[in-house]
């Protein structure tokens, strides 16, 4: 029995490799894919997430979201994902076009025509998620989970103390903690486990297939750019994490905690605050994941890869 997502993403090098992988894991069923201003603005990361199911020959609809965060001005990543969008691989014109309803209304449709059955996996800035929730409060009992890349309850990586999908969006973020449904945070603790070894290019490329070539073209980008920028030799692919949450749940230890979003921080804006300490009072309200299965996360990827062909 698959799980049916909606993939809310801002690609991205590492959300393109989210989509690639929730098309071809035979645990999920991708029924939309929504867009979001964050590592780029909103036109780029909608042109990435045409360009990535182009690729893939994914027929789901596709819908744009906010271009802005609610509050603050929007940040992206070209220290990360570039300028050009999903550099690393010579993209021709998609063939597949955006539906012409707002992210945030698709979002609702779906969910109200499938009542407790769609998952909401965020890997951008949860600006699209805040506002569906907001716009239609009944959400929160209609949606069988969300299942987020973003927070960390030790780090941060645009900040010491923030991650950069929360930090983008502190606001929405804090919606979304504060909705009611039931949240799995996969945050950094988790992602910077999944890194693109020498190994993992190996067996990427040994697939050959034409999105293998254009994963690996991507993922040589990724990984330049964060050998320049944060000088890590092995990038770590954070969104896909989320998919494989959803996919191959035992692939994550998770533990019930209490989170919020830190809003009025001068230096931690954007912080995913968290509690495990159940004596503390505080209502739990999310699953954080806290390890990575590695080995069997990468051979998540690389099946799901080998199942898409093309
Ligand atoms: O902090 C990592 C997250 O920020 C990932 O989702 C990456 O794509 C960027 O959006
Ligand atoms: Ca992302």
């Amino acid at each position: 029995m698959s799980t049916r997502i909606i993939l809310d993403c801002d690609p991205g090098h590492d959300d393109a490799m989210a989509i690639v992988l929730a098309q071809g894991a035979p645990e999920i069923e991708l029924v939309a894919i929504t867009t979001v201003a964050g590592n780029h603005g909103l036109e780029l990361t909608t042109l990435d997430a045409l360009r990535i199911c182009s690729l893939c020959d994914i027929r789901v609809p596709i819908a744009a979201g906010c271009a802005s965060p609610l509050v603050r001005p929007l940040v992206t990543a070209p220290q990360i994902h570039g300028e050009a969008g999903l550099e690393g691989y010579s993209w021709p014109e998609p063939t597949v076009r955006t539906v012409p309803d707002h992210a945030v209304d698709l979002i609702i449709d779906q969910v109200l025509a499938a009542p407790g059955e769609i998952t909401l996996v965020p890997t951008g800035p949860l600006t699209n998620i805040a506002l569906a929730v907001r716009k239609e409060p009944r959400l929160a009992g209609l949606v069988r989970e969300v299942v987020l890349m973003g927070g960390a309850f030790s780090r941060g990586n645009q900040t010491p103390a923030a991650e950069f999908n929360t930090y983008v969006d502190p606001e929405a973020a804090a919606i979304v903690f504060g909705a009611g449904w039931p949240v799995t945070m996969i945050g950094l603790e988790v992602t910077e486990m999944a890194l693109a070894t020498e190994d993992v290019f190996q067996r990427i490329d040994a697939v050959a297939t034409p999105v293998a070539r254009a994963v690996s073209g991507m993922l040589r980008f990724y990984q330049a750019q964060q050998l320049s920028s944060v000088g890590i030799p092995a990038p770590p692919v954070h969104d896909p994490c989320a998919v494989a949450r959803v996919a191959r749940p035992e692939l994550i230890e998770c533990r019930d905690a209490y989170v919020e979003v830190e809003l009025a921080g001068k230096l931690t804006a954007g912080m995913t605050v968290t509690d495990f300490n159940p004596a503390a009072g505080r209502p739990f309200n999310a699953r954080v994941g806290i390890s990575l299965e590695v080995a069997g996360f990468w051979d998540l990827f690389i099946d799901s890869l080998v199942r898409i062909g093309g």
